[in-house]
């Protein structure tokens, strides 16, 4: 199995609600290691380029207002198969299509206000912890 890195966000329904801690505790018993963190009020340029590729979505725009709505904390994530491990971690997309003891399943409020972002493939994983991240603020 090989090492990874994977990007991760905390999203502004749960910073809202103080989850940062029990968020970061779910990825941490999953097998997951935080090397890198930071708490941001993304800006609109931000959240609309970090989301481009759904630009021509019908939720584009709420999608953004979501995610400018409040803090988010974003982390870099290290692990064995990291990228995947994560997403079985925060579960599915959708809070009601999401398995048991997953972090959206337990905590997210509705497709939007799911509670957490995890890259889709590792090309992805580096694209997006450059779009947040120096190298220098990870710390391994
Ligand atoms: S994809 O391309 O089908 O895998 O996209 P998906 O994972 O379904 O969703 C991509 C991101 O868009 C968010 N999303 C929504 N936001 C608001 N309203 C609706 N209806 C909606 N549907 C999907 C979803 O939470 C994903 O956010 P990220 O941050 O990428 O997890």
């Amino acid at each position: 199995m090989a090492t990874e890195r994977t990007f991760s966000i905390i999203k502004p329904d749960a910073t809202r609600r103080n989850l940062t801690g029990a968020v970061t505790k779910m990825l941490e018993d999953g097998g997951l290691r935080v090397v890198a963190s930071k708490r941001i009020h993304m800006t609109r340029e931000q959240a609309e380029g970090f989301y481009g590729v759904h630009r021509e979505r019908p939720f584009f725009n709420d999608l953004c207002t979501f995610m400018t709505s409040g803090p988010v904390v974003v982390q870099v994530l290290e692990g064995e198969n990291a990228v995947a491990r994560n997403r079985e971690i925060m579960g599915a997309t959708n809070p009601e299509n999401a398995d048991e003891g997953t972090i959206r399943k337990v905590h997210a409020e509705s497709i939007e206000a799911n509670s957490v972002h995890g890259s889709d493939s590792l090309e992805n994983a580096k694209i997006e912890i450059d779009y947040f991240f120096k190298p220098e603020e990870i710390v391994g």
